[in-house]
């Protein structure tokens, strides 16, 4: 299970990568330089997704620590000990420096300053599967159902095989999470098998699915996606903040799939990100 900001067991070497190189001693970079700076920031309809900062403590904690959001991943205890949030945001931004990472904290555009959630692009945690690269999420459960995450998702996935050689990205869920199931076939993924695997904070072995979304895929989904009518909007606007009502539409149907805030063009102005990358 890919959990967002698990990162202690990830990395190693990537030979698909034309820019890889050792660091002494650490894991070769998945991401270029372009992630790897905290201006960098992904748009969406109705998300920015940044780099998470310490201040993101408290609205972290907010629903990372809730137990229906840490029973469903594999590395997030319940509950948080003291200074477990803290411990995984340094983590993040570490990861993120140095581009073995990508992790990135959803906020409504209306509030940047707040987090509602987290979605991350690391390397494999099985032994033998340290080249594969796996997603993780996790969002506030007030503003579950409404198509947040995939319109996340969708950004991120397109960063993924945008800027980086991966030739796949894989996911793990346990058998009873159909939210995340649901999310990854609407993103494209197809079911790759089912496996125990092994969950440290859920006390061991559990049943799990995995699922995979290659690169060609992805390229098909993004041109339909283009070709495809934007339905119109209509209806007020979702307002994403955890404990309001939730009045909109769903708009997972119109969701664009990211523009990309170049870290030298400020953010006002962005690119949308190609189908094969810049
Ligand atoms: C998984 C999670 C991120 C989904 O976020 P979200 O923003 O609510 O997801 P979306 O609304 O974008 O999409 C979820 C899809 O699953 C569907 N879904 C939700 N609950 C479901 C259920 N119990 N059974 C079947 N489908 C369900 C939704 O209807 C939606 O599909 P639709 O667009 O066709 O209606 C959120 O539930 C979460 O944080 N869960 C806890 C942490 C977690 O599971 N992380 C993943 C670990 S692998």
């Amino acid at each position: 299970m890919a959990d967002p900001v698990a990162f202690e067991e990830a990395g190693s070497h990537s030979p698909q990568h034309p820019s890889s190189h050792l660091a002494a001693g650490g894991p070769a970079p998945l991401f270029p330089d372009l992630t790897r700076d905290d201006v960098f920031r992904l748009e969406t309809p109705r998300l920015w997704l940044r780099w998470p900062r310490h201040s993101d403590t408290a609205a972290y904690r907010a629903f990372a620590g809730l137990k229906q959001v840490a029973e469903m991943t594999g590395s997030w205890p319940h509950p948080l000990p003291e200074g477990e949030v803290e411990r995984r945001i340094f983590e993040a931004r570490k990861a993120n420096a140095t581009g073995t990472s990508l992790v990135l904290a959803l906020t409504p555009r209306a509030r940047p300053n707040h987090q509602i959630g987290v979605i991350a692009i690391s390397r494999g945690k099985l032994p033998g599967r340290e080249q594969d690269v796996e997603i993780g999420y996790m969002l506030h459960p007030d503003l579950w159902g409404q198509g947040l995450m995939i319109e996340a998702a969708q950004a991120v996935l397109n960063t993924v095989f945008g800027y980086t050689a991966a030739p796949a990205v894989n996911a793990w869920t346990r058998v009873v999470n159909p939210a995340s199931r649901r999310l990854l076939e609407k993103c494209g993924f197809r079911h790759n098998g089912s496996a125990l695997r092994d969950l440290p904070a859920r006390g061991g072995m559990l049943p799990c699915e995995a699922f995979v979304l290659d690169r060609k895929t992805w390229a098909a989904l993004v041109n339909w996606r283009q070709s495809a009518p934007v339905p119109p909007q209509s209806g007020p606007q979702v307002d994403v903040v955890p404990g309001a009502t939730a009045s909109g539409p769903a708009n997972a149907q119109g969701a664009q799939p990211g523009r990309l805030i170049r870290r030298d063009a400020g953010l006002s102005s962005g690119g949308v990100i190609p189908p094969g990358g810049a």
